[in-house]
């Protein structure tokens, strides 16, 4: 049996990496996804493989970061399949330097794309939220809903280079601890998945795009798969994706308001 048949999730960043293995991942089990990338190609990619296993999914393109993307994002959901069940938090990138080499724009660009973004997509979410809550509290129905929000353990634990992304991926964990404590009423699952290293673009090894700086130093990959991730591996992007299925089963109906590591025994 589909554990979310009929359910309707919205997922950003989904054209590639973790985020495309989250749609694959709801989709198979019964979700109708409301796939967004920033380009036209990656966004159609992940949609197309959706239905051709046999899913249903719509587009959503553009830029989590433009002012009207949440209101456009959340109505994509409603006037395609008519509800709004499942928020993936997922779209985001790094752009890293030490903190003196860091410029303002450097420091709001990730700080928008994973932070004011989410805030934005979920604040566009509250009122058909509360509409739908209303209605079934009034039909003595109890329905959860779910919020994923993505972390990282730069934003648990701290890291050396990542001042912007590591305060960001911080303050995502307090609009999940929020949300879930304003939400609690109208039955919904705020959570937060933290990863520590999945094989993605992410963590590729090091390149620089202009001026943009992201990835792995190659070295310091080879050691946390030695000494730093117990389980000995960087994960997979359907790892990842297993880590936020959880929260959006019913199984997490009374869990909220929680961060889980997803890092193969990384404790930070
Ligand atoms: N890969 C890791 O090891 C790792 C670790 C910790 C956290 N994360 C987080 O997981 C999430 C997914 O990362 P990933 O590893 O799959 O990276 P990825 O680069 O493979 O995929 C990210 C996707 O987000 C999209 N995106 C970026 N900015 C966007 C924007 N403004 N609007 C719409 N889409 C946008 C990209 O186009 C891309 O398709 C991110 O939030 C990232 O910070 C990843």
């Amino acid at each position: 049996m589909q554990k979310l048949a009929g359910r309707v999730a919205i997922v950003s960043g989904a054209g590639r990496g973790i985020g495309r293995a989250v749609a694959l991942k709801l989709a198979s089990e019964g979700a109708h996804v409301v796939v967004n990338d920033r380009d036209d190609a990656p966004t159609c990619e992940t949609a197309e493989a959706i239905t051709q296993s046999g899913g249903t999914a719509a587009t959503c393109v553009g830029s989590v970061t433009d002012p009207d993307f949440g209101d456009r994002f959340v109505r994509t959901a409603l006037d395609t399949f008519g509800g709004l069940d499942i928020i993936v938090n997922n779209a985001g990138y790094t752009w890293d330097s030490v903190i003196q080499k860091m410029t303002d724009e450097q420091f709001e660009a990730v700080m928008d794309v994973h932070v004011m973004a989410p805030f934005r997509i979920l604040r566009a979410a509250a009122e058909p939220i509360r509409r739908f809550a209303k209605q079934e509290a009034a039909e003595g129905r109890e329905v959860f809903r779910k919020v994923v929000n993505i972390s990282s353990v730069s934003g648990t634990g701290g890291n050396a280079g990542q001042v912007n992304y590591a305060t960001a991926k911080a303050g995502i964990i307090g609009m999940t601890k929020t949300l879930a404590k304003e939400w609690g009423r109208y039955k919904v699952n705020v959570n937060c998945v933290a990863f520590g290293f999945i094989r993605t673009r992410m963590t590729q090894a090091i390149a620089s795009e202009g001026d943009r700086k992201s990835g792995v130093r190659p070295e310091l990959l080879e050691k946390l798969e030695r000494d730093l991730i117990p389980l000995g591996r960087l994960g997979t992007p359907e790892e990842a994706a297993d880590g936020v299925y959880l929260f959006c089963t019913p199984e997490s109906n009374y869990i909220s308001g929680q961060v889980i590591t997803v890092g193969g025994g990384i404790i930070f």
